[in-house]
């Protein structure tokens, strides 16, 4: 069956079973090391409904950042105490039901949650700056957080209501460096903290996302060994919250265009594609992999071949394929790597609205792809 039957071009695929995959790979590793962990899918990176869904039935715990993405989760059925917000916007937490942890990121935030719901339980999260004062880093400080040093947290962190219902303390520093060694520095942090202010109902201690998975840089075994070992957690109550978002759906998404027109214009092949540059993630085309995959395989060469993209932007080029099989109208070209922070990020109207499908590729794109190109690597 030719493509053009089952995918309308340009489109995301969402495959959810890649990202489950990788779920229950980092969960079964928390178990096999002995503990009750928490991963909580970071539902920014991508809330498509069948990642959503495909996580829900394994037990999975999410994080949100919004009440929309709140909303969507209690609508597919998450029971609330499935999932964590860390909202540090202006306190709006209003929509969060019983059960639910929100992580307050202020001391404003705390002082409105004691008159509000004196009674409901809540989290923190901390400003810890100081941890990345190291070479691992390149100084950045994070805006997120409580400075805990402050006298008004110390007077605030006395009171029995906030006492009695502090149940998390959160420290996440994904715009640095992901060295597993900076989260175990965290947890180190975070659990001394909990010694000195004798927090006795901590129940979680919460290290964000911003894991760096893939063959050049760690695995998730790389991260609970790490993080484990160096804290000696094994008989450590307060259950750690991982909060991957990327490193659980970069991999369950892919972006397919398709070749529309050709031209020569000065001995180079331009290769028209009906999709734009505009709908990939800034700077991904540096290092991606993506397939060409071809109705009828052509192993007639060319030398220079330009693919660019379907507006007047003169910088709309995907990339220059050299010395490879020449690409005919109707090949297509899957970009990997494509599930996290894209397909509902970045504006799709330029070429009009795009069709996200769902599934495996292999029903899609099946055996036919030629190449597996890897760019700028
Ligand atoms: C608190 C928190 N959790 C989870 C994430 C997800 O990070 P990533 O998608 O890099 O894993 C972020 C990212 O900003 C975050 O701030």
């Amino acid at each position: 069956m030719s493509f053009d039957n089952l995918l309308k071009t340009p489109c995301y695929i969402v495959d959810a079973q890649k990202a489950t995959e990788l779920y229950k790979n980092f969960n079964d590793l928390i178990r096999q090391n002995g503990r009750e962990d928490i991963v909580a899918y970071s539902v920014k990176a991508n809330y498509n409904p069948s990642i959503l869904c495909a996580l829900n039935q394994l037990k999975s715990y999410f994080e949100v950042c919004s009440e929309y993405e709140y909303r969507m989760l209690i609508d597919i059925g998450v029971p609330e105490d499935k999932i964590f917000i860390s909202n540090c916007a202006a306190f709006c937490h209003d929509y969060a039901r019983a059960g639910s942890v929100v992580i307050l990121d202020s001391i404003e935030q705390m002082e409105q949650w004691c008159c509000k719901k004196p009674d409901q339980q809540f989290g923190i999260r901390l400003n810890l700056n100081d941890v990345t004062t190291d070479d691992r880093f390149t100084n950045k400080t994070s805006r997120f957080g409580i400075d805990i040093s402050s006298n008004k947290f110390r007077f605030l962190i006395n009171k029995r209501e906030i006492r009695n219902n502090l149940v998390g303390l959160q420290c996440s520093l994904s715009g640095n460096s992901r060295d597993p060694s900076v989260y175990s520095d965290i947890v180190n942090r975070l659990k001394m903290i909990e010694n000195e202010l004798e927090l006795d109902n901590l129940r979680y201690i919460d290290i964000g996302g911003g894991y760096k998975t893939g063959y050049k840089y760690w695995t998730f075994s790389d991260y609970i060994k790490t993080i484990y070992i160096e804290n000696n957690l094994y008989n450590y109550k307060p259950k750690i919250v991982f909060e991957p978002g990327n490193s659980l759906v970069k991999d369950a998404g892919y972006y397919c265009t398709k070749v529309i027109a050709k031209k020569e214009l000065y001995g180079e092949d331009i290769v028209i594609v009906d999709g734009s540059t505009m709908h990939l993630p800034k700077g991904y085309l540096k290092s991606c992999e993506y397939d060409i995959v071809q109705d009828n395989y052509t192993n007639i060469t060319s030398k220079i071949q330009k693919v660019c993209g379907a507006t007047c932007k003169e910088s709309d080029i995907f990339f220059r394929l050299q010395d490879t099989a020449r690409l005919s109208i109707g090949d297509i070209i899957v970009f990997k790597q494509i599930g996290a922070y894209s397909m509902y990020d970045i504006g799709t109207r330029i070429l009009g609205p795009m069709k996200i499908y769902e599934g495996s590729i292999d029903n899609y794109v099946g055996t036919k792809k030629y190449k597996n190109i890897v760019s700028g690597l």
